[in-house]
């Protein structure tokens, strides 16, 4: 293995530079996909990207990848993760991901490096799923899990069309997607739960993703006065919203293993203190790392919502929003990782994510890993999301050795 390192320094700098724009306070950044926070981050990492002297594209679905020659043609070492927040994002949360590749290849050209195989550094649309559904949009798209027509024509929390505002911010690419597949991918990014910092373990070599389940339930009750309409005559929207919310929690609890549950949306109308809601809108993300059971989960929230709308009287329309099976990455890559890990003497150990990813989405169809670093208090879609220096600077030089040793394998 090469004694190579990257510079801790110029990475932080790129973090925090990326940071300023859509800066939260508290320190956190909401860079929601496709507004203009995300073009101005785009615009930002672009010119990085070609300062660096990446041969940048943008695909049709407004993936940009920075490629560097090899000695050979093909396909290249891909790294990369996105630079979309949530509303309530971190600064590290994807952004390391990409950074940390930027990092990968100045360390490279410094040292005067051609690999063998072309290396290429992404970032990928929309994988926070937070603006537009579903999650990892331009990663799945270029995998060929989801359809570009569909994605383009997505409509967003906020009424836009995913594809009318990828063409306003000038990111709607005329490379073919998937035009560049990739030999191999390594994505680097903040584990956004705490169980390599409770272990006191620097990196997670990570085994695979759990599957994702987003449901977005609608529904159509009636309206009426929350003093005189009697309890028998209720057609109550709020209340099962409600019910829904309180059924996830119930079924996680109920399952335990590695069931998830969460309700992020509960949206009511009027949603006033003393009128019966009409409507209302609620949202379910199930997950497991096990496929059977993340079934099991559907199946008895599906049931649990039919008996709902029939007590209640109500009607209740189920809107899939994301449906991604369990993933488990390619072994070589697992191990490859935990290896670089013990050769640069830090300690680690194997592990499923919980978020989900842009490299889940590459896992079918190239040898894909994953590097977590420990996150602060187990803290992220907050501001308060926090990675020390010395865990990053740990996290970026695995990345670098890994896509080095298959960059020339
Ligand atoms: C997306 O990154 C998610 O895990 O929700
Ligand atoms: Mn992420
Ligand atoms: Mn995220």
């Amino acid at each position: 293995m090469s004694n190579l390192l990257i510079d801790i320094d110029r990475l932080l700098r790129r973090i925090r530079a990326l940071g300023e724009i859509g800066a939260l306070e508290g320190g956190g950044v909401c860079r929601l996909a496709l507004t203009d926070q995300d073009k101005a981050g785009r615009d930002r990492v672009v010119n990085w990207m070609r300062e660096l002297g990446l041969g940048v594209t943008i695909d049709r679905i407004g993936n940009v990848i920075g490629l560097r020659p090899g000695r050979e043609d093909g396909p290249p070492v891909m790294t990369g993760s996105h630079i979309d927040t949530v509303a309530t994002g971190g600064l590290y949360d994807g952004n390391l991901g990409v950074l940390a590749g930027l990092e990968v290849v100045e360390t490279l050209n410094d040292a005067g490096i051609t690999t063998r195989h072309p290396i290429a550094v992404g970032f990928f649309t929309n994988e926070e799923g937070a603006r537009f559904a579903p999650d990892m949009m331009g990663s799945g798209v270029h995998q060929g899990a989801l359809s570009l027509e569909d994605c383009l024509a997505t409509v967003g929390i906020d009424g836009a069309t995913l594809g009318d505002d990828l063409a306003r911010i000038g990111y709607a690419g005329e490379t073919p997607v998937g035009g560049i597949r990739a030999r191999a991918f390594f994505e680097l990014h903040v584990e956004q739960g705490p169980v390599l910092e409770e272990a006191g373990v620097d990196i997670g070599a990570v085994t695979g993703v759990q599957g994702i389940s987003w449901t977005q339930y609608t529904i159509a009750g009636t309206s009426n006065h929350a003093g005189t309409t009697p309890m028998r005559l209720r057609h109550d929207a709020g209340y099962v919203a409600a019910a829904i919310a309180t059924e996830a929690r119930h079924i996680a609890r109920d399952m335990g293993g590695d069931q998830v549950a969460t309700s992020g949306v509960i949206d009511l109308e009027p949603n006033l203190i003393n009128v019966i809601a009409r409507s209302a809108k609620v949202t379910v993300d199930l997950r497991n790392t096990d496929e059977y059971r993340l079934q099991e989960a559907e199946r008895r929230m599906a049931n649990h919502v039919a008996s709902l709308a029939q007590n209640e009287g109500v009607e209740i329309t189920a809107k899939t929003l994301a449906r991604f099976a369990p993933v488990e990455f390619d072994d070589e890559m697992v191990t490859l990782v935990a290896a670089t890990a013990e050769t640069l003497g830090h300690s680690h150990r194997r592990m499923p994510s919980g978020a989900g990813h842009d490299a889940q989405m590459f896992a079918p169809n190239c040898p894909t890993g994953m590097i977590f670093v420990p996150s602060k208090d187990g803290i992220s879609h907050n501001v308060r999301e926090y990675t020390a220096p010395a865990e990053i600077h740990a996290g970026a030089n695995v990345l670098l050795q890994v896509m080095l040793s298959v960059a020339e394998s």
